[in-house]
């Protein structure tokens, strides 16, 4: 189905050459003041100065010729050379119908690239805290968007499981534990009865890490024992997995709850895999030298304003660095996927690091210049003071402490009737409102945590959306109970119903910003106008007892439409809705 707007501005532009003036293209904007028109024009001034002629008259000629327009009620010149637009009636009932015969038709841009996004990167051992939260939810609702606009999304959680911490945490347990079969020498991989739970992980880690930090002598038996580690030395190797397993598990459940998928749970230990190619290739087109004992891939650009140093492929002691793995991995995405792009979704922090690597990856020819690499850095998400998250005693929050803090918050605002399921229901919303919330700044926005803001149903929040969303579904089901049947919309009876249709012509636009920028916030934004819209509508109108039929008819109709469409926008962001609330 072509797009309503998109033919408008075809025949806008074919009547500018028919009248002389060549254009490229031609865009038409929702009006900045909706007294004066539905849409409008303002493409004339460039042209008049390639035409060296006023402006005004260029306008006049224009509007003249989409006067005849059937689309178009009526069309006027404003200030010098912009061009109102109003809509016809016709045109907008037939856009809001169909739409709803097919809801994918304002989404779909046809973009069929395949994209492997890199979003979650949980770290093995270590507690998920509020930085993953922006990471899946991020990575997760542009996955989606990116299957909406018609693109192959392959989505690899990317976890942190091979690296230095992970000695660390296998020293502090061989330590505590030393006669464990896993560290004698003749062990052949036979079953050890030891089980580590997550709690001892949480508890493990940031001891194991202090440790290290402050004693040289520490640090050196951990870097030795991540390198046999990653020589698969026996005992380490099935002590690790049983490690990387009960991590996973914990991680797989918060996952869960923040509706967040992968096609692949691949970690760094599985690029290894391709390190010893991946360095092979790089030697064999001349990209390392030597620095000061260390292997290193000169990136440094003649346009680069900040200096931007050597990527460190090998370090000076041996070890393989960050840099390295990431590497490795592109090494083996763009064998097994050969993707358009590649997507990262990290905090913005990591910037230098990707920019390292992906200069690496062209210079090198790892990568093609036809694959786009993309590092789609966030910002963070601070306390309610605006400085760093922390819990109260200053540690790290862990990420499951605050979606259980949001929980508690949410259920308290549950209606009493809602006896079951209470503390479901309440995690979902709990959910939606985090997720809107994290989703609502552009991506690279650092935000405040405010639990009463983000919660609050009277808000610019997710449950303000879900308690719209439902109660329009409440309605339509009114509606069936007593059998009041409605087709489609057959008239548009006052302004606020004109109102939420410009808003809905708007929203291809929306998506396709969203999609270029890698970023949800004029999605979320458009969800809460068009929400808003349809509730002021609904305030003024009795939708089920509308005397008039074809009204009644039209108002269940766009009821229907909307919430179809807030249905498919909350899923795009990752947003369940529940039944009650
Ligand atoms: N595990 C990393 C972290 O917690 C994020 C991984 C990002 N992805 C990547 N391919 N480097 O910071």
């Amino acid at each position: 189905m072509k797009y309503k707007i998109e033919v408008l501005e075809e025949k806008i532009k074919n009547a500018l050459k028919e009248l002389g003036y060549e254009t490229e293209i031609v865009i038409i904007n929702p009006s900045n003041r909706p007294e004066l028109g539905d849409y409008q024009f303002n493409g004339i001034m460039p042209l008049a100065k390639i035409y060296h002629k006023n402006p005004v008259e260029i306008a006049n000629e224009l509007v003249s010729k989409i006067k005849d327009f059937p689309e178009i009620k009526e069309a006027s010149v404003a200030g010098p050379g912009f061009i109102n637009l109003t809509f016809t009636d016709e045109l907008l009932l037939e856009f809001m119908n169909d739409s709803e015969k097919d809801i994918t038709s304002n989404y779909n841009l046809g973009i069929n690239k395949t994209i492997v996004l890199d979003y979650g990167g949980p770290n093995v051992a270590k507690v998920l805290h509020v930085g993953h939260l922006r990471s899946a939810n991020i990575g997760e609702a542009l996955k989606r968007l990116c299957n909406a606009v018609g693109c192959t999304t392959i989505s690899d959680v990317h976890q942190g499981d091979w690296g230095r911490p992970m000695g660390m945490v296998i020293l502090e347990i061989k330590n505590r534990y030393p006669d464990l079969a896993y560290f004698k020498e003749d062990y052949n991989g036979e079953y050890v009865d030891f089980e580590i739970t997550n709690e001892d992980l949480i508890e493990l880690y940031p001891i194991a890490t202090t440790k290290a930090k402050e004693d040289p002598e520490i640090m050196e038996k951990a870097r030795t024992i991540t390198y046999e580690l990653q020589n698969k030395h026996k005992g380490y190797y099935a002590l690790w997995q049983s490690i990387v397993k009960t991590s996973l598990d914990e991680v797989k459940k918060i996952y869960k709850d923040l509706n967040t998928t992968f096609d692949y749970w691949y970690g760094e230990s599985d690029n290894f895999e391709y390190m010893d190619k991946t360095l092979e290739f790089l030697y064999s087109k001349n990209v390392i030298t030597d620095s000061e004992g260390a292997k290193v891939i000169d990136v440094k650009e003649e346009t680069d304003k900040l200096e931007i140093p050597p990527l460190i492929v090998i370090k000076s002691n041996g070890a393989v660095s960050y840099e390295a793995t990431d590497l490795a991995c592109l090494y083996e995405r763009m064998q097994d996927f050969k993707p358009d792009e590649v997507w990262y979704m990290t905090d913005k922090r990591q910037e230098l690091h990707f920019t390292q690597t992906f200069r690496a990856s062209y210079k090198s020819g790892l990568v093609p210049t036809s694959t786009k690499l993309v590092f789609n850095g966030f910002g963070t998400m601070n306390g309610p003071d605006g400085k760093p998250f922390k819990t109260r005693d200053g540690g790290v929050m862990p990420l499951k402490d605050l979606l259980d803090m949001v929980t508690i918050e949410c259920e308290k605002r549950l209606m009493e009737t809602i006896t079951e399921n209470r503390d479901k229901i309440a995690r979902v919303i709990a959910v939606a409102a985090i997720k809107y919330a994290d989703l609502l700044p552009y991506r690279a926005t650092d935000y405040n945590f405010d639990i009463e803001k983000f919660t609050d149903l009277n808000g610019k929040t997710g449950t303000y959306l879900l308690y719209s969303t439902i109660r329009m579904k409440s309605l339509l089901q009114k509606a069936k109970e007593n059998n009041i049947e409605f087709n489609e919309m057959k008239n548009i009876s006052n302004n606020a119903i004109k109102k939420i249709i410009i808003a809905m012509l708007d929203l291809k636009r929306v998506i396709k910003r969203s999609f270029e920028n890698c970023s949800l916030n004029e999605i979320t934004e458009y969800l809460y106008k068009i929400t808003n819209l349809y509730n002021n509508f609904y305030a003024d109108n009795k939708v089920l007892t509308e005397e008039n039929l074809e009204n009644r008819e039209s108002f269940l109709a766009l009821t229907k439409i909307i919430y179809d469409n807030n249905c498919y926008l909350l899923n795009i962001l990752g947003i369940n809705i529940p039944e009650k609330m």
